[in-house]
């Protein structure tokens, strides 16, 4: 299968999970795309959902598709959120963010029972650390966060727009990708960011999958996770 077949085949799979009346996070990115475009289908066929995106790219989408969605001020508790990952090791701890969209993702993963993760096949590693780990940080703050995540170790370089400018967030903020080599101890590396003020989120995703679907030649391989 090629990348896209196995997007597509984890997407697919991936949707078999939504019942009707749920009300389900959907994610950022080019395989989330296709399981946006696969409920999108599906509601045109009668299913009833609520969608929560994640960035106001899928929420663009979801709407041109007809997928009612809601912002987090209607709906408190979401059934299943289904997002794609740069990354994913052998214990279902992830590196997200690529796509810039990592602290909506993460706030609306943490609100959801369930949260399913749909890749390609070369996004599985043995150890997460060859993507680098994105940190959002508040402008204000970014010029003086620089040198303390060189000093954790990383060599953080500073996302760019397309036009050269820095890439902005959909909450307004710059992007850190930081090349921390493999990553020895991704729960401790979390923890050290999450104290850092101004770093607002990073993309590492610890606990949070439940369900991992990775199209491969042979298929999809489901992997679920204690939560
Ligand atoms: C966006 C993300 C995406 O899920 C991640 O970048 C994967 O994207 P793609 O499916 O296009 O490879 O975290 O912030």
């Amino acid at each position: 299968m090629t990348e896209d077949e196995q997007k597509q085949a984890a997407a697919k799979k991936a949707v078999e999970y939504v019942e009707d009346g749920m009300i389900v996070g959907l994610g950022t990115g080019s395989c989330a795309a296709r399981m946006v475009d696969l409920l999108g289908m599906k509601v045109r066929h009668g299913l009833y959902i609520t969608g929560v995106p994640t960035s106001e790219a899928t929420a663009a989408q979801a709407r041109a598709l007809g997928i009612p969605i809601a912002s987090l001020d209607e709906v408190s508790v979401i059934d299943l959120t289904i997002d794609g990952t740069d990354e994913v090791d052998p214990e279902g701890r992830l590196i997200k963010g690529g796509g810039g969209a990592h602290l909506r993702e993460k706030i609306v993963a943490s609100l959801s029972d369930r949260m399913i993760v749909i890749a390609e096949s070369k996004k599985r590693v043995p150890q997460l650390g060859a993507f680098k780990l994105p940190v959002e940080v508040v402008r204000f703050a970014a010029p003086a966060l620089q040198p303390k995540l060189e000093a954790l170790g990383s060599t953080p370089a500073l996302r760019l727009a397309k036009d050269g400018a820095p890439f902005v967030t959909d909450e307004g903020n710059y992007i850190f990708d930081c090349d921390f080599g493999k990553i020895d101890d991704p729960s401790d590396l979390a923890l050290t960011l999450s104290t850092m003020p101004g770093i607002v989120e990073h993309g590492l995703f610890i606990g949070y999958a439940d369900i991992v679907i990775i199209g491969t030649d042979d298929g999809v391989e489901v992997t679920t996770f204690e939560g």
